[in-house]
């Protein structure tokens, strides 16, 4: 029972999912968006859910900052479940929920994130892994990473990140690099190519 539940205060459920969707979350998941008055995530997450799901389905409007506190202001005093990619506390939606709501009115059940699905494609250990996000971040931060043999995670805006870390790398002396795109982990469409920094063609 979480402190929120212990005072009979409001709860929000904050779910990871993953690329594998509805067939990937465990029960309490499950069980939790059953039972949500409102459903709230991307565009792309609310469409994994299947049509039993009975509670509203919103997408996030944009930009979703600003909007965040009068949607819990609304939503937040119901049964309000909040829908994250993977693990909601990696770089996720969790840890502001817990700043705007307070930590005692959330129940966070992760997924398995990015991170732990690339090292287990990889064979890397995640605690000498860095890992860097370059979702709405200057991509100049992974040269602060760079290291002889270091192994590095970089969380991709989109699918031109790739090209412009291959780039950026080259040409700052790390062309002899070797990249590993992985995408969709954990999906149906899961898909990995691999190159050099110096000369790369892909996408
Ligand atoms: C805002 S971060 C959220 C990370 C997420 N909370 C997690 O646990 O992985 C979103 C970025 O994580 C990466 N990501 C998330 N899920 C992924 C997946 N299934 N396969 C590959 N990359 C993924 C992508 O780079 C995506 O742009």
């Amino acid at each position: 029972m979480t402190p929120g539940e212990a005072s009979g205060g409001p709860r929000i459920v904050v779910v990871g999912i993953g690329a594998d969707g509805w067939a990937g979350i465990g029960d309490p998941a499950r069980e939790a968006i059953r039972a949500a008055r409102t459903i709230h995530g991307s565009a792309r997450q609310l469409a994994l859910l299947p049509d039993e799901v009975a509670g509203q389905l919103m997408a996030w409007p944009s930009p979703l900052l600003p909007a965040l506190p009068g949607l819990i202001e609304e939503h937040g005093s119901g049964r309000m479940c909040v829908l994250a990619s993977g693990d909601p506390m990696l770089h996720g939606i969790g840890a502001t929920l817990a700043r705007i709501a307070g930590v005692e009115r959330l129940r966070v059940l992760p997924h398995v994130s990015s991170v732990s699905l690339a090292c287990a494609r990889l064979g890397w250990a995640i605690q000498d892994t860095s890992v860097v996000s370059v979702v709405n971040r200057p991509i100049a931060a992974i040269l602060r990473e760079m290291a002889p043999r270091g192994r590095i995670l970089v969380l991709s805006e989109d699918a031109a990140t790739p090209r412009q870390v291959a780039g950026l790398l080259d040409a700052h002396g790390w062309g002899g690099s070797r990249l590993t795109v992985l995408e969709q982990l954990g999906g149906p469409r899961e898909n990995r190519v691999s190159g050099l920094a110096s000369g790369w063609e892909l996408p």
